[in-house]
């Protein structure tokens, strides 16, 4: 298995990076993509890519027309600029070093995120200013503090394991702030995540 810690720049070594690199497992990847209805009909821009799973994933099981992703960490860049290259699809993947801060959303039909909570909220004002109605925004286990999730018929958020997901469209959920409720299970690896990822404006 990959040592991704091999890879990741520290919390605070590049001034605009909101999250270290841990890669989201392919199964909840999946279900970030399934849960979200990525289709044919869609753009989606990973923010944060990392070694660009999703958008491999996104483009080779879902079809999706493109998939853009952005990364700060010059060697999970590299990483996945060469997996562009070897499987031959630069007509479809597109991933640039940058900071997805400094980037025009207005192309995406569909965001995915793994990144914090704090992060998550610093872009919230860039979704609501920048993303199309009919968007959607789907995150990894971080909300989006102050959106409604979708409900899509199951749990709200959603559960793999103990990964939860977030699920969010443009404009329905500028509404009410979701209601976060954690079993004991999820609350374990709640806190082991959040001490992985987290300031001290993320805990609670
Ligand atoms: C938790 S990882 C998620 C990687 C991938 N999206 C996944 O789910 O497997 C978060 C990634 O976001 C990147 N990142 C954090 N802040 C960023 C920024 N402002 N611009 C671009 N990339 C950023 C980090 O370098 C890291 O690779």
């Amino acid at each position: 298995m990959m040592d991704h810690r091999r890879y990741s720049l520290q919390w605070g070594d590049v001034p605009a990076s909101v999250a270290p690199y841990v890669p989201t497992p392919i199964s909840v990847v999946r279900k970030m993509l399934e849960l979200s209805k990525a289709g044919v009909d869609d753009v989606v821009y990973d923010l944060g890519c990392g070694d660009g799973r999703i958008l491999f994933t996104a483009v080779e099981e879902f079809d999706v027309k493109k998939a853009v992703g952005y990364e700060l960490n010059p060697s999970m860049y590299e990483t996945a600029r060469l997996k562009v290259e070897r499987k031959g699809l630069q007509g479809r993947v597109e991933v640039i070093k940058g900071n997805f801060f400094l980037a025009n959303l207005s192309g995406a039909s569909l965001i995915t995120l793994y990144l914090t909570t704090s992060g998550n909220a610093k872009l919230r004002p860039k979704f609501e200013r920048e993303l199309r109605g009919g968007a959607r925004v789907v995150s990894h286990d971080f909300p989006v503090q102050g959106w409604t999730t979708v409900k899509p018929g199951l749990s709200n958020p959603y559960t793999v394991g103990s990964h939860r997901l977030y699920l969010y469209r443009i404009p329905d959920s500028y509404e009410a702030g979701t209601d976060i409720r954690r079993s004991p299970r999820e609350e374990s690896r709640w806190r082991r995540i959040r001490d992985i990822f987290l300031h001290d404006d993320d805990r609670g």
